[in-house]
């Protein structure tokens, strides 16, 4: 109650609370909270869960990081996995808290300083969208997070990257007579500041540095302003600058974030990705904009998924985003965005353009250069797509172009996936990290040939009975690990989950591995029966039926070998 109460305002109706729903667009509350069970539901669009699981829903988090979110509100330390952020543990939250402070103070000084809310003004931005961006002033002068904060704080300040120390051991402001925007995680976390110059000025935009709190390769700005409207149109707009992400808003463009003046990287596009079903990479439409554009697609290969899109837009030279919107209005951007080139198009056509497919040589080139891109690609139908585009250009057939690639058939392809886990992992490892994903596959799983003693058998047992019994909700791994929690199985699914968590599979490969691994399962278990059988037959020799049964057995094996998973060693 008290968690979401922080993110919703709840209303109370009887002994339960309601509130517009924050996972689907809607007028009158259909979103409920009942404090007795600890539990939401949306009639409207059905979602619901736990407090983790909202907090996961909600902020995008995984699991884990819900947790420690969950756990951060109440005022409570969660033991850290993680050696490298348990030796910050409490210095994050210390460093946390000056971020807090240090934004407010900017804030403070924003309303004292005419001539920073008149460049504001000229921007086009309204004091609500300030508001929201937390968009505040850095005053001009070395000093004024010290004397505002005391010489007690300095050293924290320092850590933050908000104040300097010069080889003489003096510190000093590193933002003085700027705008400044503060950068916040997914979790609502003051992380960094950019700061912008009033007019003009070098550096235009002075960044935090790193630190404890701030990786810049991974965030995104303006990602949890952002959240709802990705939520609603399923799409996520990326473009390169603050101001960009907050025109977009002052326009009702509102699902907008921006990479903070790093290059796109595949952390980025992993985490756009589980956000919405589209993402569009927004770029200036000059040769700059084409290569940023071409490295955003370089850092998206690995990530992308059959069910979702990435797509480029180009604007009209000399337009930014924010110029852009400002000129033309929402609607016009909207368009735009919806024209944007699918990255298959703008793969293909780049390539094209950079290796004049009319000769044999052009078109053995842009084979070529395309191979290493279409390597690099996971997602089995969107790559059969690419082979047949590229074929074509290349006049050679698909399955030609596929053997001159190299390209092994991705759903049996060993990765490190939820699907086909690190070579190691043992069988029912293998299972037990799917069944997590897929509870409704556990029908399928053959439980007296599950090993015995065997801590993953014994979790899917259990798993098993439970979905058989209609305990399990389908289909979301959170709230699987959150059914069994406390339970004797706790600390395993904890850790499988943690395995997972990052990773990306796709249907057709985790469906291979799961039917490879029943086999494997019947194969074993009817090894394991023979192997009693034989070994009986040494002791005590066997009956008739027993060997009828043995001759059975060993022929349901054979018959099992030279079905499935030919020429695959157990
Ligand atoms: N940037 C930066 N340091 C600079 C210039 C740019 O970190 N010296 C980053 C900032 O995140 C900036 C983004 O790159 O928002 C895009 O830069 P640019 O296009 O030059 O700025 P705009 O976003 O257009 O900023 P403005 O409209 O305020 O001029
Ligand atoms: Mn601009």
């Amino acid at each position: 109650m008290d968690v979401i109460d922080r993110y919703v305002r709840l209303k109370r109706s009887g002994a339960n609370y309601v509130a517009c729903c924050p996972f689907h667009a809607e007028k009158t509350p259909s979103f409920t909270v009942s404090p007795g069970k600890q539990f939401y539901y949306c009639f409207g669009c059905g979602a619901h869960g736990s407090a983790i699981g909202f907090i996961m829903a909600h902020c995008g988090l995984g699991f884990v990081d819900a947790v420690h979110e969950l756990a951060n509100r109440v005022g409570m330390n969660v033991p850290q996995q993680n050696s490298e952020v348990a030796n910050h543990g409490t210095d994050t939250a210390a460093l946390l808290d000056m971020m807090v402070r240090a934004t407010k103070f900017y804030r403070e000084q924003l309303k004292s300083s005419p001539r920073a809310i008149e460049y504001l003004k000229t921007r086009g931005l309204t004091g609500e969208i300030a508001a929201r961006f937390g968009i505040g002033y850095a005053p001009d002068g070395w000093h004024g997070l010290d004397e505002s904060f005391g010489p007690a704080c300095s050293d924290t300040l320092h850590r933050c990257g908000l104040v300097i120390e010069n080889e003489s051991g003096r510190r000093y402001d590193r933002f003085r007579d700027r705008i400044m925007f503060p950068i916040l995680d997914a979790r609502a976390n003051v992380i960094g500041f950019g700061g912008r110059v009033i007019g003009e000025g070098e550096p235009k935009y002075l960044n935090s540095p790193e630190t404890p709190l701030f990786e810049k390769g991974r965030e995104l700005y303006g990602l949890p302003q952002a959240r709802r409207a990705i939520r609603e149109t399923d799409s996520v707009v990326v473009v390169e600058g603050y101001m960009d992400v907050v025109a977009l808003a002052q326009h009702g463009v509102e699902n907008a974030v921006a990479t903070l003046g790093t290059a796109t990287t595949p952390a980025h596009v992993h985490k756009l990705l589980r956000q919405a079903r589209q993402v569009v990479f927004c770029f200036d439409g000059d040769a700059a904009g084409r290569k940023a554009a071409w490295r955003a697609l370089e850092s998206s290969l690995e990530h992308l998924v059959d069910d979702r899109t990435v797509a480029f837009l180009f604007l009209p030279q000399d337009h930014d985003p924010d110029s852009y919107v400002r000129k033309l209005g929402a609607p016009a951007f909207r368009q735009l965005a919806a024209e944007a080139v699918p990255l298959s198009d703008f793969l293909v056509r780049e390539l094209k353009s950079r290796t004049d497919p009319v000769s044999a040589e052009g078109r053995s080139r842009l084979l070529a250069d395309a191979k290493p891109l279409i390597a690099r690609i996971q997602a089995p139908l969107l790559r059969a797509q690419l082979v047949r585009m590229l074929a074509e250009l290349g006049r050679v057939a698909p399955a030609e172009l596929e053997s001159l690639f190299g390209l092994k058939p991705l759903a049996r392809r060993d990765r490190t996936s939820a699907a086909a886990p690190r070579r190691n992992t043992s069988l029912t490892r293998r299972v037990l990290r799917i069944v997590l994903q897929k509870p409704e596959w556990s029908a399928c799983i053959p439980v007296e040939l599950l090993p015995v003693g065997d801590p993953e058998a014994d979790a899917l047992r259990t798993i098993t009975h439970a979905f058989d019994h209609g305990e399990l909700p389908a289909g979301r791994l959170d709230m699987v690990v959150e059914y069994f929690r406390g339970g004797p199985h706790e600390s395993l699914l904890d850790a499988v989950y943690r395995e997972l968590e990052g990773e990306r599979t796709d249907e057709g490969s985790m469906e291979a591995v799961f039917v490879d691994a029943m086999d494997r399962l019947r194969r074993h278990g009817l090894s394991r029966e023979i192997a009693a059988l034989n070994e009986k037959e040494k002791v005590a020799g066997l009956s008739a039926d027993e060997r009828r049964q043995l001759a059975q057995l060993l022929m349901q094996k054979q018959k099992l070998a030279s079905l499935g998973a030919k020429g695959q060693p157990h």
